[in-house]
């Protein structure tokens, strides 16, 4: 285990952002996570978990104690236990997200689709539940295998012990700091049909006669990301980002129904749409462009993406300062307009 210091965070996000780690490591297995461990507890420095740095804010004066980097890899294929329909894919956390879905793709498996062109790493998955285009990783993990902080021991969770939700898991609500992911293990199914519930997808396959395969879908989806800048090119600044930086907000029927009011009031009624009303879920991107804040907005180094108003978007130089700056701001517009507190998205580091 080779460990460094003074290591800057900025490059291992996709933000940008972020002053130094004092101590850095990067774990290769599930020993070197051990002895990293080890290495904070006698220094009594805090800890934390690195893994694709695609959800991250880091503070401009970086991390004080110890920023463990998973680099755990490989993605082993068996057959499924219980279920012989199923395949399973064992895939170390530090596996770069989207070459696992790739490799799925290739094989046939339907379930993860939906899902390419997320940055990011395996291991950073089960933590808030990713999801997009009508899929959730909820929906085909199996269990992840967890270094646990408080014993010392790794185990296995399984689906239900991981407590997921809309972007919520156990692992960032009622244990988080607790368990370090290890590997997660992905059931598939071979030979399944691509997951097509999402307006945006049906609108780009309009008038094809043939239902489109695994490959065709997650091709879609990559060019609907990259059309909304959630997808990581090189070059376009509005990529410059931790992807939504707000969650949809999740409201009670009273709620829905104030803001409707309050909507009908200003002569404008809220989106509503099956992937989101299934939910309860209201637009934040939409009550973001309602509050005043144009996609694009912004003047200085942190602003929105021009592409999609739920992304702040580092123009070059921006400090995370700025960019909570601007989060604030556009909180308590929202705030006073429609009534909605809204709820950040990435994990802040330091902050
Ligand atoms: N909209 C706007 N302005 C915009 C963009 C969208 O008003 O700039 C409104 C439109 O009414 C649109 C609706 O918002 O129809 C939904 O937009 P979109 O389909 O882009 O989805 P989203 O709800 O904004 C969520 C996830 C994304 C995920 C997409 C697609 C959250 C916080 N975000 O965004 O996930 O890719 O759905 O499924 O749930 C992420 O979490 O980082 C992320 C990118």
């Amino acid at each position: 285990m080779q460990m460094f210091e003074n290591i800057p965070l900025a490059p291992l996000t996709t933000f940008g952002i972020g002053g130094p780690a004092r101590f850095f490591v990067e774990a290769k297995s599930r020993s070197e996570v051990e002895e990293a461990v080890a290495f904070s507890g006698n220094k009594n420095l805090s800890l934390f978990i690195l893994g694709g740095g695609s959800n991250l804010l880091v503070a401009d004066s970086g991390w004080a104690g110890l920023v463990l980097k998973v680099a755990i890899t490989g993605i082993d294929q068996r057959p499924g236990r219980n279920d012989e329909s199923k395949v399973l894919f064992d895939v170390g956390a530090g596996e770069i997200w989207d070459r696992f879905v790739s490799h799925a793709v290739v094989a046939k498996c339907a379930g993860v689709e939906c899902l390419s062109g997320i940055p990011g790493s395996v291991g950073g998955t089960p933590v808030q539940n990713v999801g997009a285009y009508g899929q959730e990783v909820s929906e085909t993990i199996e269990s992840v295998e967890v270094f646990d902080r408080r014993d010392g021991q790794v185990r296995e969770l399984c689906k239900e012990a991981c407590g997921f939700s809309y972007r919520a898991s156990i692992f960032n609500t009622t244990e988080r700091d607790r368990f370090i992911i290890l590997r997660v293990t992905y059931a598939l199914t071979p030979g399944g049909e691509p997951h097509l519930e999402y307006a945006d997808l049906q609108r780009h396959f309009e008038g094809r006669e043939t239902r489109p395969n695994l490959a065709e879908t997650r091709e879609a989806v990559r060019h609907i990301r990259a059309r909304k800048g959630m997808l990581i090119t090189p070059g376009d600044p509005d990529s410059q980002s931790a992807g939504s930086f707000f969650k949809n907000p999740v409201l009670s029927v009273a709620q829905h129904d104030d803001l409707r009011k309050r909507a009908a009031a200003r002569g404008l009624s809220v989106p509503a749409y099956p992937a989101l009303e299934k939910n309860k879920k209201v637009s934040a991107a939409w009550l973001i462009e309602h509050s005043g804040f144009a996609r694009g907005y912004g003047f200085g180094h942190a602003g929105l993406s021009s592409k999609h108003a739920l992304a702040i978007v580092n123009r070059g130089g921006a400090t995370a300062s700025e960019i909570l700056a601007l989060r604030d701001q556009i909180r308590h517009r929202v705030e006073e307009l429609w009534g909605i507190s809204l709820q950040t998205e990435p994990v802040m580091v330091g902050l």
